[in-house]
């Protein structure tokens, strides 16, 4: 079953990102990954089948990995759903997590093993990435000498700005931005290396801590194809931008349409939804070994 909004009656929904919906269950809450998609920053009107399910069992998949650092999740397999939730099975099953209420930072953690995307930008015009000097003569998409960390903010609508580690420091404190910042190397580190132990380069990607109980935990989702920029290993060469994994047929076609990329987004055609899907699928089934 696709899910574009959902409501679930007599439980209160407490935020509907441009992905999920989130619901108050008192001490925890309901986590839902919809079909979703969006492109340039805009929700487009189509569902992705099983789009919100592989970013369920992917993340899923990476909190099981990364033992070292606590995260928010309390359940995902629905038998451990709490009672009030059983008449949602077929709306909810496979595509929702229990998780820890956190005091989310204010800050998104993205971190950079190539020189992609923003960070090619800021490269290309000032020599560094977020104020972090790089050496010179970097092609684009080339594999960084180091990881780094280049956090942003989280604009409420519209595009998240980077910052130095300065400002994040003083919206975090140091020791939070320091905690989240090692954690979010060594999670990017040690997911890269099992990608390519999977035919698959994870270029960056962007995580977000929160507080509880005074401790930094992982919230949100984690390595998934719409947090993160990952590319078949196939078709990876420096001085071009790989074709991402999942949105790539998204946004090309988007591309082709006189489209200001303001909302409304124009509806997509079949064949656009069926090979993302497919897309999706491959991504969790190549990084996991697993079928859904
Ligand atoms: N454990 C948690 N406690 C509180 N808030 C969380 C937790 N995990 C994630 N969040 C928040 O839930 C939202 C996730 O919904 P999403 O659709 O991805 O929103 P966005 O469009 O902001 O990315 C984010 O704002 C994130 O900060
Ligand atoms: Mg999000």
């Amino acid at each position: 079953m696709d899910i574009l909004t959902l409501d679930l009656p007599g439980i209160r929904k407490v935020a509907s990102g441009k992905v999920r919906e989130i619901f108050d269950l008192g001490e925890h809450l309901l986590f839902v990954a919809t079909d979703r998609i969006s492109a340039f920053d805009c929700i487009l009107p189509n569902a992705i089948p099983r789009k919100g399910e592989v970013l369920t069992q992917l993340s899923d998949f990476w909190f099981g990995k990364m033992k070292f650092v606590e995260n928010h999740l309390v359940a995902v397999d629905f038998a451990a759903f709490p009672e009030v939730l059983k008449p949602f099975e077929e709306q909810l099953r496979g595509r929702s997590m229990i998780v820890r209420k956190a005091k989310p930072l204010p800050v998104e953690c993205v971190v950079r093993g190539y020189l992609i995307g923003s960070g090619w930008k800021d490269y290309q015009r000032t020599g560094a990435v977020c104020g972090i000097a790089l050496p010179a003569g970097l092609q684009q998409a080339e594999k960084l000498p180091q990881t780094i960390f280049t956090p942003s903010t989280k604009a409420a609508s519209g595009h998240d700005e980077n910052i130095a580690w300065d400002e994040c420091v003083r919206m975090c404190g140091e020791s939070v931005a320091t905690q989240a910042r090692d954690l979010a190397i060594r999670i990017y580190e040690e997911g890269r290396a099992h990608a390519a132990g999977r035919g698959i380069i994870l270029a960056d990607t962007k995580f977000e801590f929160g507080i509880l109980d005074g401790r930094v935990i992982l919230i949100d989702e984690v390595m998934t194809p719409d947090s993160s920029r990952y590319w078949p290993a196939a078709d990876y060469r420096v001085g071009i931008s790989p074709p991402s994994f999942d949105k790539q047929f998204v946004r090309d076609y988007l591309e082709t349409l006189d489209w200001d990329k303001t909302p409304p987004a124009p509806q997509l055609p079949a064949d656009v939804v069926a090979k993302t899907a497919a897309k999706y699928l491959d991504a969790y089934e190549r990084l996991t070994g697993l079928k859904l």
